[in-house]
């Protein structure tokens, strides 16, 4: 989806620019591509390995480069360091790469027998494999449930809580076989998708660093300006409505509110959203890349520069 998402961004030569989540670089090529060498790119990535693939595959571009590890949600500080107060337009492409299933070595499928660490950022915060041997049963069946929405999310956080009495879960393939045993079986999926995916996604905080991010990134784009996300599943995409629905002004809270509490300002929406075309990968696309396959598109539009 690299042209669809270019084009959405709306982009010119000498804009500046912010790939919040550069990964191996491949958006952020060609997003140099058009800046050329009178615009700013600015790559951040959590992950600091990550961040050296996309600096290497950018080392020939004539684009002014500056690029720094940690969360996108800490965008407006890390530009105030850099001198640039507002953007065109900032891109977050969100999870994990195919290089940290491939490469990492940290855990993060169970396609490999790696220890199972999970962390975007391998210095900061507590390794999977720490909280799953100290979480007590209750915690483990929450997390599981939320963040993966696993319908035998019990079994499964017993079934932890069984084996890591014999002896500590350190490793992908234990954790792999503990969820064919308990988790829920669909055709075409592993039974320990949905279990990888909750640990990931609550160690690494996911869903509070996009719930942060996204607004914080609205607060750094010049007014006419686009945030362009790249959701992968349905707790994302949650979060990306939610956000929205207070930023353009609609209330979220729920129907049995007397009072809007959510912070929604009707009179003076702060965003709006760009109906584009394309917003979903092709057919040739997803052959080509099929962790692509659920990939989303939404693109919004600043109305109003925060003062
Ligand atoms: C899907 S990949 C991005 C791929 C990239 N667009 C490319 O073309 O190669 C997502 C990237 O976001 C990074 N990431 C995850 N959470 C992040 C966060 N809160 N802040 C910054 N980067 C994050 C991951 O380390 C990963 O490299």
């Amino acid at each position: 989806m690299v042209s669809q998402v270019i084009r959405a961004m709306k982009i010119h030569s000498g804009d500046t620019v912010v790939d919040g989540t550069a990964g191996e670089g491949g958006h952020a090529e060609k997003i140099a591509g058009v800046l050329g060498g009178s615009g700013v790119l600015v790559l951040i990535d959590r992950d600091k390995e990550m961040l050296s693939v996309a600096e290497e595959r950018l080392s020939g571009v004539k684009t002014r480069l500056i690029s720094g590890s940690g969360s996108y949600a800490y965008i407006k500080p890390f530009l105030r360091e850099n001198c640039i107060d507002r953007v065109s337009s900032v891109l977050l492409d969100l999870g994990f790469s195919k290089r940290h299933i491939e490469k990492s070595g940290r855990g993060m499928s169970f396609l490999k027998n790696e220890l199972l660490d999970m962390r975007y950022d391998p210095h900061s915060g507590e390794p999977a494999y720490r909280w799953i041997n100290r979480a007590d049963k209750k915690e483990l069946l929450r997390v599981i449930k939320r963040f993966g929405q696993e319908r035998n999310s019990k079994r499964v956080a017993e079934e932890i809580v069984r084996k890591r009495k014999e002896k500590p879960i350190m490793y992908t393939r234990e954790l792999a076989e503990i969820a064919a045993l308990a988790a829920e079986c669909r055709k075409n999926i592993h039974p320990a998708t949905k279990t990888f995916q909750a640990i990931r996604i609550y160690i690494n905080d996911e869903l509070g660093e996009l719930r942060r991010g996204m607004k914080a990134c609205c607060d750094v784009i010049k007014k006419g300006g686009r945030l362009v996300l790249l959701t992968y599943h349905s707790l994302e995409a949650k979060v990306v409505k939610g956000i929205f629905s207070e930023l353009s002004g609609k209330c979220g809270c729920p129907e049995n509110f007397p009072l809007c509490r959510c912070g929604a300002d009707r009179k003076r929406p702060l965003i709006k959203e760009v109906k584009v075309s394309g917003k979903s990968p092709t057919a040739t696309e997803i052959s080509e890349n099929p962790s692509a396959r659920s990939a989303k598109m939404r693109v919004f539009e600043i109305l109003k520069e925060k003062v």
